[in-house]
């Protein structure tokens, strides 16, 4: 599996060219890109990158791969990110590692979204990985009545729960914030659920990826699928 993963890196590093301002994932599938752009860095490749968590900042600096913020730069020409599902029309569900929130600011400044995965990642529909809800700590039940409210009107149902760190304690985001997981099933509408999500002010934000990703790389037995957004 780690193997198709840095395969399907490998692949979207042939996107890359000199000069190129990068958005960085965040997971394991992302961190052999990082790797694999840290080895042509080293071999005088000239770019640079934003990281979309703590994590792939220290990846980055320990691969020599030159960083950069939002705050310095306009807009980003590409961003490579793995996903925790892919469907036909390259909506995605992403947020299994906590990052959702600085993936999707940086995907959003970016004039492509390259996600990278395993082909086990593909589905039809969204929705049996569990959805990423990056939530404000205050009012907890509040939001999550308010979820419910949502997911009723998008016609899902399921459990929520609050994420715990390996621990035991709550999972803390890198914006001091909590994640709640909501085990939905199938999201027959995924973009109406992202809408209704997104207005719910305790809700920072959602792991429903809509129209961000521009191609898919998926890495399998057979060899390596790219998947284009018409
Ligand atoms: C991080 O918050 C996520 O969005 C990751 O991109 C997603 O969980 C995929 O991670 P893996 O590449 O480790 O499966």
């Amino acid at each position: 599996m780690d193997q198709l993963k840095r395969q399907a890196a490998a692949r979207a590093l042939e996107e890359v060219r000199d000069g190129m301002k990068l958005g960085l994932g965040t997971g394991s599938t992302a961190k052999h890109f990082v790797e694999l752009l840290g080895e042509r860095v080293r071999a005088g490749l000239k770019v640079v990158g934003v990281p979309t968590s703590e994590a792939t900042r220290a990846d980055a600096q320990r691969c020599c791969v030159p960083l950069t913020t939002l705050d310095d730069i306009d807009r980003l020409d590409l961003t490579v990110d793995g996903a925790d599902e892919i469907d036909p029309a390259l909506d995605l569900i992403k947020g299994g590692g906590g990052a959702l929130l600085r993936e999707k600011i940086v995907a959003a400044a970016s004039d492509r979204m390259i996600v990278i995965a395993d082909d086990s990642k593909w589905v039809d529909a969204l929705g049996r990985y569990p959805l990423p809800v990056e939530v404000i700590p205050f009012g907890l039940a509040a939001t999550q009545r308010a979820m419910r409210t949502a997911f009723a009107e998008s016609e899902v149902s399921g459990q929520m729960a609050v994420r715990k760190a390996k621990d035991g304690h709550v999972f803390v985001t890198d914006g001091g914030h909590w994640i709640i997981d909501a085990h939905l099933g199938r999201i027959r509408n995924a973009a109406r659920l992202a809408t209704l999500l997104s207005a719910i002010p305790g809700v920072v934000e959602h792991g429903l990826f809509i129209g961000l990703a521009s191609t898919a790389v998926l890495a399998g037995a057979q060899g390596i699928r790219v998947v284009e957004r018409h």
